[in-house]
């Protein structure tokens, strides 16, 4: 397994050299977060999520079906920045089955005060339930039939939950309106689509905020941000980056 690793992470250095490159000093120079208070709940939610996969197959758009949460290290991220920051309001984009909304409203319950607002178009293992057109880009992330977008969410949680069904691009505005104090992006990571989404979650968070840029290595809107707003930041992983507001 780890051979097969290192084999995919030289074909990668080979044929990317530049983008293997800017991963490497990525991944040197992050820190991890660590939630050893939110373990226990991640970990179950985990499970839970990979239980409801153990016997799903198949693919959509010639992708195959997967979970598409964040990892567990990102997901104690959040609990972390949670717990840490108190936030009044949490936007974020991307729900899927959601483990991201899971844990940030588990840990707005233990703060006693927050509100989560999340954007999701979101793509179902029943293709009958799939309406809308995705991006070219889209791999196979998908909700397993009989589960509803976000089920990952407990219940008791979710009074401080609001969830907007469709486009990142036409819901984020009404999202991020009366400003936010952390923002994350984990939705459709076109060049087009994170850059809207990166400088639009810039411009609404309030002063102190912090800007969750994931999967940040699929495309050059990351750098092209970070030239425009010069802002500081803090890699987490070679692929995820906390971007702060002053
Ligand atoms: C990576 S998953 C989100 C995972 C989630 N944060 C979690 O931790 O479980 C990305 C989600 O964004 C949705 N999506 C794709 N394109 C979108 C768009 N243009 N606007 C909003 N959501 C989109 C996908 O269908 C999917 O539900």
């Amino acid at each position: 397994m780890v051979a097969r690793n290192w084999i995919a992470v030289a074909r990668i250095a080979a044929d990317r050299p530049g983008y293997a490159a800017k991963s490497l000093y990525r991944k040197l120079v992050s820190k991890p977060f660590v939630a050893v208070e939110g373990k226990p709940f991640i970990t179950e939610r985990v499970e839970a999520l990979r239980a409801a996969f153990a016997h799903v197959s198949g693919k959509t758009r010639g992708q195959t079906f997967k979970p598409g949460a964040v990892s567990e290290p990102q997901a104690e991220l959040l609990w972390r920045l949670v717990r840490d920051r108190r936030p009044g309001k949490v936007v974020e984009t991307g729900v899927c089955n959601g483990l991201s909304s899971a844990v940030i409203l588990a840990a707005m319950d233990l703060n006693g005060t927050g509100e989560l607002i999340s954007v999701d178009l979101p793509e179902f293992s029943d293709p009958a339930l799939n309406t809308v057109s995705y991006w070219d880009g889209k791999g196979g992330a998908v909700i397993p039939a009989g589960c509803e977008v976000g089920w990952l969410a407990p219940k008791q949680y979710r009074h401080r939950w609001r969830l907007l069904l469709g486009r990142a691009d036409e819901l984020l505005p009404e999202a991020l309106s009366g400003g936010c104090d952390i923002f994350i992006h984990d939705s459709e990571h076109s060049y087009e689509n994170q850059l809207f989404e990166f400088r639009a979650g810039w411009k609404a968070l309030r002063s102190g905020g912090v800007l969750v840029a994931t999967d940040i290595n699929w495309s050059d809107a990351f750098d092209e941000f970070c030239r425009e707003a010069r802002p500081k930041k803090q890699f987490v992983d070679h692929s995820c980056c906390l971007v702060f507001k002053p």
